[in-house]
């Protein structure tokens, strides 16, 4: 696919729910950790997809409010994940102009953790892709915060705008197309405000496998659809 592709049809926001990393590994009679592993090459590889075809910004849920209830040795294994991914990323991001932001509630990390996030953060803040990483990230939490804020303040004549000004991804585009692998139907508390019109796109292939060629089939299949916003 080519760079003017997706722009064409003025995808600006692609959002992926990376499922099926558990699956994969069992599949393949390997640890759950195998499985995680895996899942972030293809996270890599599909986010460097989306910057060579031109889709200015990527979203990923990586760890959702609900994914503390796990054994305490998986979630310490996402972690580090994470933590190794954040250390080894930064020249890659520079070159490719990519900014790192975090949505999601980060005051439960860990210190190292945090200053990691910051630092990246602050590294890449004037590039102008962006890569949205959902951490500790839960919709309806996203939402109850907002609301929070929006009480603090006084404001009682709510809008629209005023809760979208007031969560994790104000200011930018909500999603046009959002990807779940690995055959589960459901938007599992992910963007529930911004993704309202967004297109939905479920298939079959576990994350791990997740390919170039399977995001350009999302990519084909969304513009086959014909957005109406509720209009005719
Ligand atoms: C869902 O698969 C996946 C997760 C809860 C973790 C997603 C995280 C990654 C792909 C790694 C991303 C890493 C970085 C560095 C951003 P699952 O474990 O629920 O799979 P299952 O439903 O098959 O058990």
């Amino acid at each position: 696919m080519s760079k003017t592709d997706s722009g064409e049809k003025g995808i600006q926001h692609i959002a992926f729910i990376m499922d099926g990393n558990g699956r994969w590994a069992k599949a393949r009679g390997l640890t759950r950790d195998a499985g995680h592993r895996a899942g972030v090459e293809a996270f890599r590889r599909v986010v460097s997809h989306c910057g060579d075809i031109g889709i200015p910004i990527v979203t990923v849920y990586a760890f959702s409010t609900e994914n503390w209830k796990r054994p305490a040795r998986e979630v310490s294994l996402l972690m580090n994940l994470l933590s190794n991914y954040l250390e080894s990323c930064g020249d890659d991001m520079m070159a490719h102009g990519v900014r790192f932001r975090v949505i999601g509630d980060k005051t439960p990390f860990k210190r190292e953790l945090r200053e990691s996030i910051d630092k990246l953060e602050r590294l890449t803040e004037n590039n102008t892709r962006l890569l949205n990483v959902a951490l500790n990230y839960g919709g309806r939490d996203e939402l109850v915060h907002a609301f929070n804020r929006l009480a603090e303040k006084g404001i009682t004549n709510i809008k629209e705008e005023d809760i979208s000004r007031e969560l994790y991804t104000a200011g930018i585009p909500d999603p046009d197309l959002i990807v779940r692998s690995s055959g589960e139907l459901r938007l599992s508390n992910f963007l529930i405000w911004q993704g309202a019109y967004s297109e939905l796109y479920f298939t079959d292939t576990l994350w791990p496998d997740m390919t170039s060629e399977d995001v350009d089939l999302a990519i084909l299949e969304y513009k086959n659809r014909h957005r109406r916003y509720g209009g005719l």
